[in-house]
């Protein structure tokens, strides 16, 4: 019998019938069963610590935030696993721009709904591709500090949620924006979604993947299996980012390409080649690409990769697509390309972290008691595999953008 229908089922009896002793022994079999019940529905949810009604702001349940251990098992295997089945999304569960969370959740790696924790984004990217940890916890935290809800732990891998508010108070503007939202994270020249401005800039679009399959076509790799020109090169990805950015200066007058954007959308191409590949022969052909992007479902036979891909590994790749046609970070205002000012912080990845805290709201730097110690955690994750000191280079972005 369920804690619910047992409770029930109690109450159904007729006190004045029960004897003293009986009375007695109800009342503790039913304070053992509320706390019993309390204590489930708290197990239920692993990653919540929450301490209960004192640190309940706005209506809001704090959730304290912890980098989880490292993963114990980082090895090749086929995902996914026979209780990670696809279950197509819902009218009501959150997707959008990552075709790799989009994935997660489809097979329960992530929660189906698409509303995850800090905790569950690191379990979900290094259970269903291996992404090492740090890379991990520097991605999900981004993504909660840019687009989710610090106090409460939560963020939308897709639109705004009913269930991830905005921070008490407001303080980062009326809602919580989830993934979805433009700047910050979700930005301009994308593989497969369009400029905001273009249209719709958070779903995948078959016009632009059509345009990635025919540099695929021209030139992409072969493959016994797959056929020849089929397999995402380097090359393939060098071409088609380029002419990516080349058709969005040309017609986005609002561009936007900061050296943050930039790297990332880069760094996006280079996840594609590092975790979308099958793990036993690293190659991503045109099925396994159409699974993860135009399905978003992991392909039949795929594995993981064999060991943890990290910040290095993914950055050279980074390197090695924007080499072939290096770009300068600008602007289009008003239909002219602009390049900024240069950061000099005397590295890149120093450049791209001071960007994305130009872009982070500074309303996060007066923070105090529970949500500051969230908050400084997911700051000091963001921050260490950029290796800056994460008390020194603060949150500068007004908020609510
Ligand atoms: C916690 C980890 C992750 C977070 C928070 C995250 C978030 C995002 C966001 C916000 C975007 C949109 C950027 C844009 O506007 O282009 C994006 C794009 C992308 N992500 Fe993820 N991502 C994560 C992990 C991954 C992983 C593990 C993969 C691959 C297995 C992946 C593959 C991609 C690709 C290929 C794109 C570009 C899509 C396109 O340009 O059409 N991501 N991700």
């Amino acid at each position: 019998m369920g804690l619910n229908r047992l409770w029930v089922h109690l109450i159904d009896v007729d006190l004045p019938t029960l004897s003293t002793t009986n009375r007695r022994m109800l009342t503790i079999t039913t304070t053992f069963l509320l706390a019993a019940s309390a204590f489930l529905r708290a197990a239920a949810n692993p990653v919540s610590s929450g301490s209960g009604a004192l640190n309940d702001i706005d209506g809001q349940r704090f959730v304290q935030i912890n980098v989880p251990s490292l993963p114990t098992d980082t090895s090749l295997k086929v995902i996914p696993d026979a209780q990670h089945p696809f279950v197509a999304p819902g009218p009501n569960d959150k997707r959008g721009p990552c075709p790799g969370l989009n994935t997660l959740a489809n097979h329960g790696y992530l929660p189906h709904n698409g509303i995850a924790s800090f905790e569950q984004l690191i379990y979900g990217v290094e259970g269903g591709y291996n992404m090492e940890h740090d890379l991990a916890s520097a991605l999900s935290a981004l993504a909660i500090l840019a687009r989710g809800n610090a106090f409460i732990n939560l963020v939308s891998i897709g639109g705004v949620s009913d269930q991830v508010p905005p921070l008490p108070g407001k303080i980062d503007g009326p809602t919580a924006g989830g993934l979805s939202k433009h700047g910050r994270f979700e930005g301009d020249v994308s593989l497969t979604r369009h400029d905001i401005g273009e249209g719709d800039y958070q779903n995948f679009q078959d016009k632009l993947y059509d345009q990635f399959l025919t540099y695929v076509g021209r030139y992409g790799g072969d493959s016994p299996t797959s056929g020849n020109a089929s397999v995402v090169t380097l090359r393939v990805l060098q071409e088609y980012k380029y002419h990516r950015f080349l058709s969005e200066q040309a017609s986005d007058p609002n561009l936007e390409f900061s050296i943050a954007r930039m790297i990332l959308s880069y760094d996006d191409a280079a996840f594609l080649l590092n975790f979308f590949a099958n793990g036993t022969e690293n190659i991503v052909d045109t099925d396994i690409l159409g699974s993860f992007f135009r399905n978003q479902t992991f392909p039949p036979n795929w594995h993981r990769r064999g060991s943890p891909g990290d910040f290095t590994v993914n950055q050279n790749t980074a390197a090695a697509i924007l080499s072939a046609h290096p770009l300068v970070p600008g602007t289009n205002k008003d239909g002219v390309w602009t390049p900024d000012a240069p950061l000099n912080t005397g590295s890149t990845f120093k450049d791209v972290h001071l960007n994305i805290m130009q872009n982070l709201a500074s309303s996060l730097n007066t923070v105090t008691g529970d949500l500051k110690t969230n908050v400084e955690t997911l700051l000091a994750a963001l921050a260490k595999p950029f290796g800056v000191d994460p008390t020194k280079v603060r949150p500068k972005g007004t908020p609510g953008q």
